[in-house]
């Protein structure tokens, strides 16, 4: 197992064509649904770094930019960001795409954390992450400070 790894080793991609199922009763995709895709492009992102099972530990700062309609594209990336022991934080972009004009907007941002779990389903070490951009590192900074805030506001376990 690699101490550390890039980025972009991990970064992942998700897309999916909006379809009526998926539609909330404004007859735009249902944010629910949205979050469901970021869940798992984010899982495909913590398992690539880790190279281990992964369950989502929680989900902060999810902001929904513009709605996406029936037939629009949605194009998700997720890319770690921070890591500590045993967990990742992670970013999810997701993008409408028009598939007639090419148009791009941005539909939605959250931060996914992760922890990575051995054979026993016990938390485990991961790699930590390789920043290579400015945004790497001004997310690093971020969620460093996050962590560090949470450590002292965990529900105690009864
Ligand atoms: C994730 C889980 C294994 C962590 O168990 P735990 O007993 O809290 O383990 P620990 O206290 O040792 O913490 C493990 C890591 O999780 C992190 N963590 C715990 N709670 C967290 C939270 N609310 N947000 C972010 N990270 C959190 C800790 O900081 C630690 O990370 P570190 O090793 O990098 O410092 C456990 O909470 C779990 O199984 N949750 C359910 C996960 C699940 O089923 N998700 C799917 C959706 S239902």
């Amino acid at each position: 197992m690699p101490t550390t790894k890039k980025a972009s080793e991990s970064q992942s991609h998700l897309t999916w064509i909006v379809q009526p199922e998926d539609l909330n009763m404004h007859g735009n995709l249902f944010g629910g649904r949205l979050l469901s895709l970021a869940d798992k492009v984010a899982a495909m992102a913590a398992m690539r770094h880790s190279r281990r099972n992964c369950v989502t530990v929680s989900i902060d700062r999810v902001e929904f930019k513009a709605p996406i309609k029936q037939g629009f594209l949605l194009d998700c990336t997720a890319r770690v960001h921070f890591t500590a022991r045993t967990s990742m934080e992670i970013k999810v972009t997701a993008m409408g795409e028009n598939p007639l004009t090419g148009d791009r907007k941005l539909v939605c941002e959250a931060l996914f954390s992760f922890v990575a779990l051995d054979g026993d389903d016990n938390p485990t070490e991961v790699p930590q992450i390789e920043l290579e951009s400015d945004e790497d590192r001004r997310l690093n900074a971020e969620g460093r400070a996050r962590y560090e805030a949470r450590k002292g506001t965990r529900i105690k376990k009864k």
